[in-house]
């Protein structure tokens, strides 16, 4: 079973190509796709490439595509300029030129920084997405933002690239910590919750069957949320209004993993966090029922995602940390706030004596 989901932009559309043990097939895939590719370059980190590796670049040297490869350290903290420079000198050493392919491999980290890369090198060489998480197959691979990290903030540098094509293989999913599994639900979640009701109610009734990574399930639930990610893509690639639906949860996330110094929450924990408070907000604006709450709660606790901010974080710290984000543009701080499930709008309208209130009434 595989399925290809078209991603379409206003001058040009990729595929996004999700199956089951369909890594093996890349090199035959890019043969297909990409015919004038001669020489491939490997960008993964140390832990997926020692599990992948070898399947990659086999798959690549079965259809004589030269690859090379380097690695990063895993890690956010490697998601930088130095790392991003080190690559540059990589590919100069290999000789790689503006007709190279760069593929990533791995989790959103490799993902951003590689794609940063390649859209930089030498004005931009091709590029392939070759995403190993959950979070990575269902967000950061779909829709073409690729940035490194500055110590300002995170994503800070960065621009819109897109892959020639994205190639999903979900039984890379197997080896992925649980903690990482739930941390990619919360995006998935979060597709659910701002973009399409029946997605959420299909997330909510289906979720122990997910939660056993069958390939056909995954496949499916991957399907649905990089369709409702390339729908907003489509209307507003640069996120330039529309597009910033998808931050629901991720202003209030950001903040608390800025708070915590990046050590405590995973990306999609401090998203699950910031998605419950961004409803307490709406509640306390009179847009959505507390019932509503009661659900997002329920499914994300189920998941094993954390809902609540600690007590030893305070409201003014959170507040001063979301000004510092950079989605701030002359102090006013666009906020996503759902109004049913399926349903938000994007505001500036909001309080921080609200904000306050609804995180002190812990
Ligand atoms: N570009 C976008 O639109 C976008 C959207 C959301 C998030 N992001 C970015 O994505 C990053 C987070 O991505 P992530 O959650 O994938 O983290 P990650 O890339 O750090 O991966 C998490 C961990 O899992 C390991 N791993 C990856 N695949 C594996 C596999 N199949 N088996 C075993 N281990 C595996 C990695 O080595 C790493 O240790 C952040 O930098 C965030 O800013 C980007």
């Amino acid at each position: 079973m595989s399925y290809e989901v078209k991603i379409n932009l206003r001058n040009d559309n990729y595929p996004i190509i999700i199956g089951s043990q369909n890594l093996k097939q890349a090199g035959k895939l890019i043969k297909n796709l990409l015919p004038d590719t001669v020489r491939t370059f490997v960008i993964s980190d140390t832990n997926v490439f020692h599990i992948y590796g070898d399947r990659l670049i086999n798959s690549l040297q079965e259809s004589q595509l030269k690859p090379d490869y380097e690695l990063l350290p895993a890690g956010e903290e490697n998601k930088n300029l130095l790392n991003a420079s080190k690559f540059y000198n990589n590919l100069l050493e290999h000789q790689m030129d503006r007709s190279s392919l760069l593929i990533s491999l791995g989790g959103g980290v490799v993902g951003d920084l590689a794609g940063f890369v390649a859209a930089t090198y030498m004005r931009g060489i091709k590029f392939v997405q070759i995403p190993t998480t959950l979070l990575a197959q269902v967000d950061s691979s779909v829709g073409g933002k690729v940035a490194v990290n500055h110590e300002a903030g995170k994503n800070l540098i960065g621009t819109f690239y897109h892959p020639e094509f994205v190639l999903t293989d979900v039984s890379t999913l197997k080896t992925l910590p649980k903690a990482e599994i739930n941390s990619g639900m919360a995006e998935v979640i979060k597709h659910g919750m701002i973009l399409d009701k029946d997605y959420y109610n299909y997330i909510e009734n289906n979720l122990s069957m997910l939660s056993d990574l069958k390939p056909s399930n995954l496949i499916q639930l991957l399907k649905g949320s990089c369709i409702l990610k390339g729908r907003v893509v489509k209307e507003d690639e640069k996120e330039n209004g529309y597009r910033k639906i998808l931050n629901f949860g991720h202003t209030i996330g950001h903040a608390l993993e800025i708070i915590t110094d990046y050590k405590e929450y995973k990306h999609g924990e401090a998203v699950a966090i910031g998605m419950v408070y961004n409803c307490k907000l709406a509640h306390k604006m009179g847009l959505l029922d507390y019932s509503i709450i009661d659900r997002l709660i329920t499914l994300l606790s189920k998941v094993g995602l954390p809902t609540l901010i600690p007590k030893k974080i305070k409201a003014d710290q959170v507040l001063k940390a979301i000004r510092k984000d950079k989605k701030s543009y002359q102090n006013k701080i666009p906020m996503i706030l759902p109004k049913n499930i399926g349903e938000a709008i994007i505001t500036n309208e909001w309080l921080d004596e609200d904000l306050k209130s609804v995180i002190q009434e812990n």
